[in-house]
């Protein structure tokens, strides 16, 4: 049997997600894409079989479900009418532009019955997974503490349409992906305290681009994160202390490293192309949508990251240590 996914918005991750499903057999796509050269390309690509010029007409063709990859603004909106017509959806993060307005959606979202998958993807991927089993296994004992890197000013040329529109803070919501990863693997975050800068010694300055952080949460372990958008070869590190261990996870490249006293580490290499955690969770929303599967990171998924990435804006201008809602 044939499904029909439907993807709103061709840009960047929207082209990947199109790309991603196509490679599932059965499976095909329809698309709504605002600008006309980007419907002309993805029909002359062959990447979605039809491209409509408006969301109603996407909804109009009842696909099997929808993945929202439209600029975060839309998100909410967009959300709104898929799950009120009952269309399971796969929602890009972050879920809204800020968690005040995520959470005030989140229950008449939720009222409508219909599955959402948030695009957590690194859940997905599987040094983030294996991290996660082995800290669960006790691997590395009690954690007391962590460290996460990440060093993203390549997205800023990947995503570079994106990137062309002004929006202040938008490290902490872009990569909302740690808050995210951070709470599935070591549990909820309880208070929070930034501090923030922007260095104009890159060629495309955001603000901030530099956010250091101390996180306390809700277990007692507590963690420092350096997020920035300076930082050109693309890192993405966390590193997990616990009292018989520890663990240092390369996310980005795919290499999960135990260390304990008196052994060898255990080295275990888990690279993987980006296309492979995508295409992981394309499945995983076909099995949403077919009642197979309930969503790895679902809404409430969604807001917990939006409300860690609030407390670190309202911590920031003046320093002080801010508990996350
Ligand atoms: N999970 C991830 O790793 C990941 C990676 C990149 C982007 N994202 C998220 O995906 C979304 C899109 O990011 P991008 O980098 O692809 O941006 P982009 O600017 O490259 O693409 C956005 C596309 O949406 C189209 N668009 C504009 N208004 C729209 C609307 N109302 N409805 C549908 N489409 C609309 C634009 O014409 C453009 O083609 C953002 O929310 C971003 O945070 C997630």
């Amino acid at each position: 049997m044939t499904r029909t996914i439907g993807v709103s918005g061709l840009g960047s991750i929207g082209r990947q997600h199109a790309d991603a499903f196509r490679s599932i057999p059965d499976v095909r796509v329809v698309a709504f894409e605002p600008a006309p050269a980007l419907r002309e390309s993805a029909l002359a690509e062959g990447r979605a079989d039809v491209v409509h010029a408006t969301f109603p007409a996407l909804l109009a063709e009842r696909p099997d479900a929808i993945v929202i990859a439209a600029p975060d603004p839309a998100h909410l909106a967009q959300l709104g009418d898929a799950t009120a017509a009952g269309i399971p959806v796969l929602v890009e993060k972050p879920l809204a532009t800020d968690a005040a307005s995520a959470a005030a959606a989140l229950p008449g979202l939720e009222a409508t019955g219909t599955p959402v998958v948030v695009g957590y993807v690194l859940r997905h991927r599987r040094a983030v997974q294996r991290s996660r089993a082995l800290v669960a296994d006790g691997a590395i004992g009690e954690p007391v503490s962590f460290q996460i890197l990440l060093g993203a000013y390549g997205t800023i040329t990947a995503a570079a349409n994106r990137f062309a529109t002004p929006e202040p803070d938008r490290l902490y919501r872009d990569y909302s992906h740690e808050w995210d990863y951070l709470r599935w693997i070591l549990g909820p975050v309880r208070e929070v305290l930034a501090v923030a800068r922007t260095t104009p010694a890159v060629p495309h300055v955001e603000s901030p681009n530099l956010v250091d952080a101390l996180l306390v949460l809700e277990s007692g372990v507590v963690g420092a994160v350096h997020l920035d958008y300076v930082e050109p070869a693309g890192t993405r590190l966390l590193t997990i202390v616990g009292t018989e261990g520890i663990l240092m996870t390369d996310v980005a490249r795919g290499r999960v490293t135990v260390r304990r006293a008196g052994a060898d580490d255990a080295v275990e290499d888990l690279a993987e192309p980006p296309s492979a955690p995508l295409t992981r969770q394309a499945a995983h929303l076909l099995a949403v949508a077919d009642g197979r599967e309930a969503p790895v990171a679902g809404l409430r998924d969604g807001l917990a990251a939006l409300e860690v990435a609030a407390a670190l804006i309202r911590s920031a201008p003046g320093r002080t240590w801010e508990k996350v809602s």
